[in-house]
């Protein structure tokens, strides 16, 4: 798997299966059922470290993780989160820390925000390394929000939304995660622009989904989002579940109205 194939896929109208890994022996089970794209995610703070949010996360532990996981994949395309404040002081830092993740084996490096990351993106991409972007709810920004709230649900802040999101892509960001936003406003975005985006909590109509694997076992300790479904419920292993939940992406089944808001 690779980002033009990602890209392809997103012409071609196919749903893109994503999910969170952390491991070698889960990346390994998660890439022999199917899951195209694996999300070293900074949710690793939560699910495995057990802090309740992602900004305890450092540098080292993403790159630990991400070196677990390359040893476990072997088909799927691994992105990995830069942790909080290890990207939004400039370019040139940004571009100091992608760079460990990407020699740790990361294909690409997601950021969260919108315009105020359109020079870091596009000084990371201008020097080889592939951006994934973040908008809607980004938990790194949790103490902004105060919570973990469905963003761009005014008219003013889903205007901006769209504008961040193609903004990000003329940049060069070559894919787009969007987190708890209104399904009308995510299937729009997804159209606008030509990378793949990778809803969770936006809706059927987005190019893939992703789910906190943790989450779609029903293993985390925690309250699980309402746009979680636990795919251990109907599944005799959890090599079952996460093959469902693939096909589930593709056939659109995942997410259902009752994951989605409005
Ligand atoms: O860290 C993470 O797992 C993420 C997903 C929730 C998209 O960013």
């Amino acid at each position: 798997m690779n980002l033009l194939a990602l890209q392809q896929m997103k012409a071609r109208g196919e749903k893109i299966a994503v999910l969170t890994s952390y491991d070698a022996s889960f990346a390994a089970l998660c890439d022999k059922a199917g899951v195209e794209v694996l999300l070293v995610g900074d949710s690793l703070g939560m699910t495995i470290q057990g802090h309740n949010s992602t900004l305890p996360v450092s540098l080292r532990d993403m790159e630990y993780h991400t070196r677990c996981v390359v040893k476990g994949a072997q088909q799927a395309f691994i992105v990995t989160d830069m942790p909080f404040g290890s990207y939004q002081k400039n370019p040139e830092q940004a571009f100091e820390n992608a760079a460990l993740l990407i020699a740790a084996g990361a294909q690409m490096v997601k950021v969260e925000g919108g315009a105020i990351m359109l020079d870091t993106v596009r000084f990371l991409v201008d020097r080889g390394i592939p951006v994934c972007g973040h908008l809607g709810l980004t938990p790194q920004s949790v103490h902004q929000f105060g919570g973990y709230r469905v963003q761009g649900r005014d008219d003013a802040a889903a205007r901006q939304l769209l504008a961040d999101a193609q903004a990000l892509a003329e940049a060069g960001a070559g894919m787009l995660v969007l987190e708890m936003v209104p399904s009308a406003l995510a299937a729009k975005v997804s159209q606008a622009i030509a990378i793949p985006v990778i809803g969770i909590g936006a809706g059927k109509d987005c190019d893939g989904q992703v789910l906190v694997l943790q989450d779609m076992l029903g293993i985390y300790a925690g309250k699980s989002p309402r746009f979680v479904r636990n795919f251990m419920q109907n599944a005799s292993s959890i090599e079952q579940a996460v093959a469902d939940y693939v096909a589930a992406v593709k056939s659109q089944a995942f997410p259902a109205p009752e994951h989605s808001f409005e």
